[in-house]
């Protein structure tokens, strides 16, 4: 079996694919609002250390995991664990929360096709209207994008991991950097726009207490695609003469470098829609500033650059926004694929055939509740109010469980398959990884505070959504 298993065909590729999955929605609007709203480079520094001391090595543990054991992530607790059942739970979860998150990803990447289609079909000043979005959620076209988007993901990972994987990210990721490039560019030439550029990179240690503290943390998390089992998936792929530590710090790079280059996008876009901005202000959603607030700020543009100027950026954004939204889905839903083809020895259209259609109800459920379906929207109360279908999907799948997949993986690697397995995988197409400092640091990290950081974000996260309480 372990011949015949896919591999990425080259160091870039696999570097362009996992950069793929880490770059999404989260770096390119979660990111900028939530270093604006707190403390600016402080925020930023923050997050770097975040990167760099926590995520770094978890990312190395879930790469040599998957690499080592060749499996899914149900396969490589199992494989780990001996069938041991109680472990058997983090495998479980390391393949439900990337299906649930994947459902409704999807959801948000619909609605940014459908807003890229509406801009360049001259509908800019359109989707400024206030009632816009909400229209636009609960409209039956939601149902024809959905089915763009399941058969765009589903093509993609048809051709499975080089064909289809591997050559999406190289063209979709070079494609991203660019735009992403060309639009700060333009940006920054705007008015008022180095307001924007001082609010982000001036630090304000003031506003680092706690609770950001604890958001950077589980941003950085969430934002190099740890916890949802694509590393183990995606590390399953790799070749062994492969560096796993160079690729690890090449993703977490690029990842940061997207984060903070989005950035020095949206906050001069900003600003110089309106140089009295209170960054403090802003909405907490990533949903609320792409589809309502982003449209205004870039039909404002047709003043210096003309309607179909503006349209034009628009178009762009969305462009890019969606690139990185379809290579973080196709990395997501790909580990319940990979889960099927292992544990149930099934083909890979079988397997895709099967998670593809169930997802596509789920994904339905999500989509009919925000009022097209009375009971899917009034779902459940929780936290002090009413909350939807999808509200629930997100707060639990999204929000909450990520840093306790990250606890229980940290435990397997350094507890049950032990540093030394960990370390001679790392080791392998890595030479100058033993002895280093970076390992010593791993191991030592992996097995103690990590692992206590992850469980405490977690609680205090559930205490904070499901019960109003808070650890800090
Ligand atoms: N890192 C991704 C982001 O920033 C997280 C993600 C990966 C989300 C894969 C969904 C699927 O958006």
């Amino acid at each position: 079996m372990a011949t015949s298993r896919e591999q990425f065909g080259s160091r870039l590729g696999f570097i362009l694919a996992a950069a793929g999955s880490a770059v999404g929605i989260g770096n390119l609007v979660g990111f900028p609002v939530n270093a604006a709203k707190n403390g600016g480079a402080a925020f930023l520094l923050l997050y770097a250390v975040f990167v760099g001391l926590i995520c770094l090595p978890v990312m190395m543990a879930e790469l040599g995991a998957g690499r080592s054991s060749r499996k899914n992530p149900l396969g490589a607790y199992q494989h780990f664990s001996q069938g041991r059942s109680l472990w058997s739970i983090g495998g479980w979860l390391a393949l439900i929360t990337p299906y649930m998150i994947a459902v409704f990803y999807a959801v948000i990447t619909l609605w940014v096709l459908g807003y890229l289609v509406a801009i360049v079909s001259g509908d800019l000043s359109a989707l400024t209207n206030p009632d816009y979005f909400g229209d636009f959620i609960d409209s039956p076209l939601v149902f024809v994008y959905l089915a763009i988007i399941a058969g765009l993901v589903g093509t993609i990972l048809h051709f499975g991991v080089k064909e289809g994987i591997e050559r999406g990210a190289k063209i979709m990721m070079p494609a991203l950097f660019v735009m992403l490039l060309g639009l700060v560019a333009f940006v920054l030439t705007r008015d008022n726009a180095m307001l924007g550029v001082k609010y982000y990179l001036i630090p304000d240690i003031s506003k680092i207490n706690a609770q950001v503290i604890n958001g950077a943390m589980a941003q950085a998390f969430f934002s190099l695609s740890l916890g949802m089992g694509i590393m183990i998936t995606y590390g399953s792929y790799m070749d062994r003469q492969n560096s796993i530590p160079g690729s690890a710090k090449m993703v977490a790079l690029a990842d940061t470098g997207v984060a903070f280059t989005a950035g020095l996008l949206v906050l001069p876009a900003i600003f110089s829609f309106n140089p009295d901005t209170n960054p403090a202000d802003l909405s907490d959603s990533s949903v609320s500033l792409i589809f309502t607030f982003l449209p205004k700020i870039f039909l404002a543009m047709q003043a210096s650059v003309g309607y179909w100027g503006a349209s034009l950026v628009a178009a762009v954004f969305f462009l890019l926004v969606f690139f990185a939204a379809l290579t973080s889905l196709v990395s997501i839903i790909e580990v319940p694929v990979s889960g099927v083809m292992d544990q149930k020895g099934s083909t890979r259209n079988q397997a895709l055939a099967g998670v593809g259609l169930t997802m596509v109800l789920v994904a339905l459920a999500c989509t009919v509740s925000f009022g097209i379906v009375d009971f899917l929207t009034h779902f459940i109360s929780y936290g002090g109010g009413g909350r939807s279908f999808f509200d629930l999907v997100y707060d639990v799948f999204y929000d909450t469980i990520l840093p306790l997949n990250g606890f229980m993986i940290c435990l397997l690697v350094t507890y049950r398959w032990k540093k030394a397995g960990l370390n001679e995988e790392l080791e392998h197409g890595a030479p100058d990884f033993k002895g280093s400092l970076l390992e010593r640091y791993s191991n030592f990290a992996l097995s103690t505070f990590i692992p206590l950081i992850l469980l405490f974000v977690f609680i205090n996260t559930v205490l904070n959504k499901f019960f109003e309480m808070s650890l800090i």
